[in-house]
């Protein structure tokens, strides 16, 4: 379904993804995770060609997003929903039209169409009833399961989530998790989603995908992670905070920093 060969994404000299090659299998939940600044939504950005990258290619069924024709990414873009970090609802606009958004954006179905699908898409995710809500009134639970519905609009082949069930309580992040479950089991959609929540993310996995330090260190199986004895991976899953995985990815040495050594910022 999409698949990258040697990508990398670098800001200024920060690399931010590096050689990067991975495989994501059509109807499966693809699963994202790594510590905070490891490069998962730079990755997820990457794949659903909202950013280019530094060199290597990304191919969504064998065609190439480097290079795309930008009324080719337009049509592919229809075929993909994105449930964005912090939701990104439009807050102008009432649920129903968040919703209906990417329907009036890529199709000219009339109005008594697009109530219908926008209804359906609402009644999956639990919210039929609330389309005259803005976006200001929801919880953020509630406002995680707008984006569904609207990332699932347009029925996409694929579906992008960053971050999907973070700030959550734990029946919400739950009930987000088994909607992501039913969209890849029973709608055979494929997902792709990126999550620090290393319970939720190994439960909906049928592959995971473990980043560190903008380099793949281990793909697999959830059961493969679970009984993997790499440390970096076991520090990940237990989330213990000492071990290779530092808390600073600084690239120059604090007390550098604290002598203010040529190459490292200055205040004022
Ligand atoms: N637009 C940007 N400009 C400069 N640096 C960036 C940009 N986007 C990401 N980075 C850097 O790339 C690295 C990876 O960032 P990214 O947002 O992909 O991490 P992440 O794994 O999603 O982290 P988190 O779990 O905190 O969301 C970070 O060091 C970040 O500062
Ligand atoms: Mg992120």
């Amino acid at each position: 379904m999409i698949r990258t060969q040697h990508l990398s994404r670098k800001f200024g000299t920060m690399t931010a993804l590096d050689d990067v090659n991975i495989h994501v299998k059509p109807h499966e939940a693809t699963v994202i995770m790594g510590g905070s600044g490891s490069g998962k939504t730079t990755l997820l950005r990457l794949l659903a060609s909202l950013e280019c990258p530094t060199s290597g290619n990304i191919y969504f069924s064998d065609e190439s997003l480097v290079g795309i024709r930008q009324k080719r990414l337009y049509e592919l873009r229809a075929k993909m929903g994105m449930v964005f970090q912090y939701s990104a609802l439009l807050n102008s606009l009432s649920v129903f039209e968040n919703v209906a958004f990417p329907l009036r954006e890529h199709t000219d179905l009339d109005d008594f169409i697009i109530q219908t699908i926008v209804t359906m898409k609402l009644e999956q995710v639990g919210l039929r009833g609330f389309e005259h809500m803005m976006p200001s009134q929801l919880s953020g639970g509630m406002a995680k399961r707008v984006a569904f519905a609207r990332a699932i609009a347009m029925d996409p082949e694929v579906v992008f989530f960053d971050e999907p069930t973070s700030g959550l309580d734990p029946i919400s992040a739950g009930v987000i998790s088994n909607m992501i479950l039913d969209l890849t089991k029973k709608a055979k959609m494929t997902s792709i989603v990126v999550t620090h929540d290393v319970h939720a993310g190994l439960d909906i996995a049928d592959h995971v995908i473990l980043l560190w330090q903008g380099k793949v260190i281990m793909e697999g199986t959830s059961d493969m992670i679970r009984n993997s004895d790499d440390a970096r991976v076991l520090q990940f899953i237990e989330g213990r905070p000492d071990g290779p995985i530092p808390f600073s990815r600084s690239e120059t040495a604090f007390v550098d920093d604290l002598m203010h050594k040529p190459g490292t910022v200055r205040m004022g």
